[in-house]
C-alpha cells in the first residue's frame, strides 16, 4: 500500500491563473489590511498560516504568496492533506528509499523535497495525524527530515505555507493537533473573512465573474437586475466566493434569474446574525432593524415560491393586502419576472400602502 505512488505530473503544480489584485482584494477593509500583510509577507520566508471558511479564497491566497516571493521561479507544490490515505502520505510528503518497506523497488523523493527552493502549501493542515505533525515540526525547526527507510536526514530550503478552515485552537484543546507546531506553522497569520464580511465587494466580484464566464463559454447574458444585486447584497453566503462564483457561472450559461434567485433563499440558514462590527459603536436598534427586515424578506419569498409566485394567493397567506405585498416585494429587493421595475409609488400612498397590514 506504502508503494503506490500518485503521478508525478499530479505533483507540481504551476500557479496558475489568478484574479486581478484589484477583483481578489476588492475594497474592504479585512482585505486591504491583508493585502498589506501579505506584500510584507511575501518577502520574507516565514511560515504562513492561512485561515478561512471554505470558499474564501484560502487557495488562491497561497499561490500569491509564491508569486510574490523570491522563489516565484522555483516549484510551488501542493499537498491537499485529506486527499492522500494516511498511510500514503508520509511517503507522499517525506519520499522512501529503495527496500523501505515490501513494494519500495526504488528511491522516491517526497513532495518536501520536491518543494526545494520553492513553497509548500499544505492545505487543510489539521488532518495530518499526530506522527506527521512530529515529521512536519522537525521540518520546520531545522529544515530537516528524513525519508522513510533512510539512515541520514535530508536538509531543504522550503517556504511552508498552510490552511485550514478548521479553528485550530479548538484542535489543540482536544489533543488532535500539536500546540508546538501551531506555533511554527502560524508565524504570520492570514485570517480571510467570510463573504458576508465584505459586502461591499460583492458587486465587483460579480461583474468579474459575469464578464469571465461569459467570455469562457461565449455567452452575452446581461449584467444580473438591480432586484438580484440587491438580494445577492443580502444574502448569507455559506458557501462564500465559491457559492457566488457558481451562482454566477450558472447564471451566464441558462441566462436566466429565475434560475438562481430561488437558491439565494433555500440554502439561507434559519437565523443568520447580522454583520456585526464589535470594533465601532453598535446601534442595537438598527441592527435589530436590520434583522427583522431581512427576515421578513425571507418569510415573503418563501411564501411566493410555495404559490407559484402568484402574489393574490401570498397577500391572503400572508394576511397582508395585495398592495402591501407588491411594496413590500419591492423593497425587500425580491426577484419576480412580474414585478420587476414596480413604479416607485409617492411617499403617501406608500404609507397608506404600509399601514395597511
Ligand atoms: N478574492 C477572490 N477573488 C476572486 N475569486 C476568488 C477569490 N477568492 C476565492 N475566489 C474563487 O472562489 C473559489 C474558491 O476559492 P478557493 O479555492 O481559493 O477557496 P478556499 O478557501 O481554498 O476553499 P476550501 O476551504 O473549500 O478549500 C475559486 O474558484 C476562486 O477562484
Ligand atoms: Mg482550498
Amino acid at each position: 500500500m506504502q508503494g503506490t505512488t500518485i503521478p508525478m505530473s499530479s505533483l507540481m503544480q504551476s500557479v496558475g491563473e489568478v484574479p486581478p489584485e484589484s477583483v481578489v482584494f476588492g475594497h474592504s477593509e479585512a482585505m486591504q489590511a491583508l493585502h498589506a500583510r501579505l506584500q510584507k509577507v511575501a518577502a520574507a520566508n516565514v511560515p504562513v498560516l492561512i485561515q478561512g471558511e471554505s470558499g474564501t479564497g484560502k487557495d488562491i491566497i497561497a499561490r500569491m504568496i509564491h508569486a510574490a516571493s523570491p522563489w516565484r521561479s522555483g516549484p510551488y507544490v501542493k499537498v491537499n492533506c485529506p486527499a492522500i490515505p494516511g498511510t500514503l502520505l508520509e511517503s507522499e510528503l517525506f519520499g522512501y528509499e529503495r527496500g523501505a518497506f515490501t513494494g519500495a523497488y526504488g528511491a522516491k523523493p517526497g513532495r518536501v523535497e520536491m518543494a526545494h527552493r520553492g513553497t509548500l502549501f499544505l492545505d487543510e493542515i489539521s488532518e495530518l495525524d499526530l506522527g506527521l505533525q512530529s515529521k512536519l515540526l522537525q521540518l520546520l525547526q531545522d529544515g530537516q527530515f528524513c525519508r522513510i527507510g533512510a539512515q541520514e536526514d535530508k536538509k531543504v530550503e522550503v517556504r511552508i505555507v498552510c490552511a485550514t478552515n478548521r479553528h485550530l485552537e479548538t484542535e489543540i484543546e482536544s489533543g488532535t493537533f500539536r500546540q508546538d507546531l501551531f506555533y511554527r506553522i502560524n508565524v504570520v497569520n492570514l485570517q480571510l473573512p467570510p463573504l458576508r464580511e465584505r459586502r461591499r465587494d460583492i458587486q465587483d466580484l460579480v461583474a468579474y465573474f459575469l464578464e469571465f464566464y461569459n467570455r469562457k463559454y461565449n455567452c452575452k447574458t446581461k449584467p444580473l437586475s438591480g432586484e438580484l444585486m440587491d438580494g445577492f447584497q443580502k444574502y448569507h453566503w455559506p458557501g462564500n466566493i465559491r457559492e457566488l462564483e457558481n451562482l454566477v457561472k450558472r447564471y451566464v450559461i441558462l441566462g436566466s434569474e429565475d434560475a438562481i434567485a430561488g437558491e439565494l433563499v433555500a440554502s439561507e440558514p434559519e437565523y443568520a446574525l447580522p454583520e456585526i462590527n464589535v470594533d465601532g459603536p453598535i446601534s442595537l436598534k438598527k441592527l435589530t432593524k436590520q434583522a427583522t427586515q431581512d427576515l421578513e424578506r425571507r418569510i415573503i419569498l418563501k411564501v411566493l415560491q410555495a404559490h407559484h409566485w402568484n402574489r393574490k394567493k401570498t397577500a391572503r397567506a400572508l394576511n397582508i393586502s395585495y398592495r402591501a405585498l407588491l411594496y413590500k416585494i419591492r423593497d425587500a429587493g425580491l426577484p419576480s419576472n412580474r414585478v420587476r421595475r414596480v413604479p416607485a409609488p409617492p411617499v403617501a400612498v406608500m404609507e397608506q400602502g404600509m399601514a395597511a397590514d
